[in-house]
């Protein structure tokens, strides 16, 4: 009976399952579809054409057509809806069946869950999707976690649909419980710190320079085929060529300037706390997120707050030159952003028991996903020189060109400040840069004070030991 069955069931038939699952059964997989909405499961019986697809409102029929043991990913949104699917589908599962959670679960709530489904004898994985609806249909970067057995049994399923890069699928075992869904996180966070110092540069091209929407469209094309060469660069380059579709002009100036989001970004910051690990880039990504949903405020204050000066500004600046420098310190930034997200992944793969591969980790993120990005073969070389690696800037490599950027990203935020154009993600950048190398930092003040309000005691440089002074 099983041969007859399907070889995947996927739970929540949005754009991202069904593409998902469309890409499975393109690779020649027989698959289930399920969703309590009718319009959800008639459109995929639409676009399923010959491919071998069942798609149903019933969670009864859904298992009933897979064969044992049952591989079945939900993708509906983080928190209860989880929990939901999966007490539905209980009752219809038998022992050993895979429950994968495809979507953006924070990983504590993955650990719990791995645990909670062991004890009653079923298979949990929380899986990293990256790549939107395109990557979901035509090739994602998959970040599983959890029991390596049951990812063994899906794992010709998520090599078959993964992107490749050299031939290589952009998929590999990640660790225990919730390391799948940490590794996304992280992956999110990166990309909220490369969101936003993009942003940062179109603000100081378009405000700074004054560059016209097919003048921004050609820059960041440009740098597209240099090594920024990434999917971000390459679709905001694309962003500027976009028409108005309501009117006259490009849409890109008729959005909103207001930044949504879903959460992951502020987890990572969240967590990055918790680990005590500096995350400046990411921090201030979201930090600009939340700043610009004060448009109000925002616009009252544009009203009584003054620039650095009252009239436009009388520089003029040699844009060719000032171009390359945005485009060096933007590189310089996103560097930055990739190695605090890292040296992140470094210290929690100790602590919660991972025990990442941080050259695989950065070979899957290659192809795919949104940060995929020419430098991150930079990156997995520099893990694969030094496996535990505690920090990218640390690899000589990297460090060789970390020092020659740098001075071009000290021009930009100059050019920012006299313009009194907001660099956030770039100052952080620099900041981080510079405190990272330092060999002697002024904290040896803040000890001072705080054994001086509150006898909290110091360490010095001279002797070993703790020490207290009475300071007054
Ligand atoms: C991906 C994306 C995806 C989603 C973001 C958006 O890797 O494919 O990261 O997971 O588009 O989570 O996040 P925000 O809504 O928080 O910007």
């Amino acid at each position: 009976m099983n041969e007859m069955r399907n070889q995947f069931g996927m739970v929540g038939l949005g754009v991202m399952g069904r593409n998902l699952l469309l890409n499975i059964a393109d690779q020649g997989f027989a698959v289930s579809g399920l969703d309590k909405e009718l319009i959800a499961v008639s459109f995929l019986q639409k676009e399923a054409e010959h491919r071998k697809v069942f798609a149903t409102q019933s969670t009864e029929d859904f298992v009933k057509s897979l064969a044992t043991p049952r591989s079945i990913m939900i993708l509906v949104p983080a928190g209860n809806p989880v929990d939901m699917v999966i007490s539905e589908l209980l009752p219809f599962l038998d022992e050993g069946d895979i429950i994968i959670d495809g979507g953006n679960s924070y990983f504590t709530d993955t650990l719990k869950r791995t645990e909670s489904l062991k004890e009653r004898g079923f298979h949990f994985m929380g899986v990293g999707v990256s790549g939107g609806e395109q990557g979901a249909r035509y090739g994602p970067s998959l970040m599983p976690g959890g029991d390596i057995k049951a990812f063994q049994i899906v794992e010709p399923i998520f090599k078959a649909i993964a992107a490749k890069v050299d031939g290589e699928p952009c998929v590999t075992h990640l660790g225990p419980g919730g390391a799948g869904h940490y590794v996304k996180m992280i992956h999110n966070g990166i990309e909220y710190g490369v969101m936003q110092l993009i942003s940062e540069s179109y603000h100081l091209l378009k405000n700074g320079l004054g560059l016209s929407n097919e003048e921004l469209h050609q820059v960041y094309d440009k740098w597209n085929h240099g090594k920024l060469n990434s999917y971000l660069i390459e679709i905001t380059s694309r962003i500027f060529l976009h028409p108005n579709d309501k009117g006259e002009g490009m849409l890109v100036d008729k959005i909103l300037d207001q930044a949504g989001q879903k959460g992951t970004g502020k987890w990572t910051s969240q967590n990055a706390m918790d680990l005590h690990v500096p995350l400046s880039v990411i921090d201030m990504a979201v930090t600009m997120r939340d700043l610009s949903s004060y448009k109000n405020e925002r616009v009252q204050a544009s009203k009584i707050l003054k620039g650095a000066r009252s009239t436009k500004s009388t520089i003029s600046y040699d844009r060719k030159e000032m171009i390359d420098r945005i485009e060096e310190g933007l590189l310089f930034s996103i560097i930055v952003s990739y190695a605090q997200g890292m040296a992140m992944l470094q210290k929690a793969s100790e602590l919660y028991l991972f025990n990442f591969n941080l050259q695989e980790i950065a070979r899957i993120w290659r192809g795919g996903c949104i940060i995929r990005a020419s430098i991150l073969e930079d990156i997995r070389k520099a893990f694969a020189l030094k496996a535990d690696l505690s920090n990218i800037l640390l690899d000589e490599n990297i460090a060789h060109d970390m020092n020659i950027l740098q001075r071009s990203l000290r021009q930009v935020i100059q050019m920012a400040i006299q313009e009194g154009i907001p660099v956030a993600g770039f100052m952080a950048s620099i900041s981080y840069f510079d405190a990272y190398r330092s060999e002697r930092l002024p904290l040896n003040l803040i000890q001072a004070q705080r054994d001086f309000f509150g006898a909290h005691t110091y360490e010095r440089i001279d002797e070993k030991g703790i020490f207290h002074t009475h300071w007054n």
